[in-house]
């Protein structure tokens, strides 16, 4: 089994202290920093772009996984790449074809990942699983931190990990929304390798070494 790794939510981090809190992040021993991008189009929500990644790229040595809940992700893809993410993840719903999406994203060098609602079909995974670096669940509907952990994603793991293993790929089962220390076994026992983890995470009383401590626990 891969050790788990642990992604932060970009989302609840001190926006007025990005900088320093990467330090601190990077220092707490997380693997993977998740920036979630917003449009204010395919989610209500809106947040920030390339810009941000690439002001943080600097000296950080930490995998930056761009998680694009943005329409049309194809028109940005290179920005993103060009801004240094090592993950691009597209959302299934933004695209009619995401196999030659997620080809495009890995001819820029970039890992490339395909997201999921909790309620889209995983029908068109199949089609697109060897082009797939990650596959992200979500597990709460995408736009907000702070909601509630659906269970039903747990199933979704379950078969997402039986495909994967069956085809003998190698890629990783991302779940983000509503991670903490109660839904982190679960997800993990599920078949998870990648945990986002957002408000649990950056509200620990411990401390981020103490989130990561809990969350990397099973
Ligand atoms: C939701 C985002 C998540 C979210 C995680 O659209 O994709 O990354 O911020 O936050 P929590 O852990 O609070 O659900
Ligand atoms: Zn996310």
């Amino acid at each position: 089994m891969t050790e788990i790794k642990i992604a932060p939510s970009m989302l609840c981090a001190d926006f007025r202290r990005l900088k320093e809190d990467v330090a601190d992040l990077t220092a707490a021993g997380v693997d993977w920093l998740h920036f979630d991008c917003m449009d204010g189009h395919f989610v209500g929500n809106l947040t920030y772009g390339p810009l941000v990644l690439e002001a943080l790229r600097e000296g950080c040595e930490l995998f930056f996984d761009a998680h694009l809940m943005i329409a049309e992700p194809a028109r940005h893809i290179r920005a993103f790449a060009d801004a240094g993410a090592d993950g691009i993840c597209i959302h299934r719903e933004t695209v009619d074809g995401p196999a030659a999406v997620l080809a495009r994203i890995r001819g820029m060098g970039c890992q490339a990942g395909l997201a999921f609602n909790p309620a889209t079909p995983l029908d068109g995974l199949e089609a697109a699983i060897e082009e797939c670096d990650y596959v992200l669940l979500m597990s709460v509907e995408p736009g907000y931190a702070g909601q509630e952990f659906i269970p039903a994603v747990l199933g979704r793991i379950e078969r997402v990990r039986k495909l994967i293993d069956q085809a003998g790929l190698e890629i990783l089962i991302q779940v983000d929304g509503g991670i903490d220390a109660e839904t982190a076994p679960q997800v993990i026992a599920a078949g998870a390798d990648v945990l986002v983890s957002g408000s649990f995470f950056f509200n620990h009383p411990d401390g981020y070494a103490g989130a990561v401590k809990v969350l990397r626990r099973n």
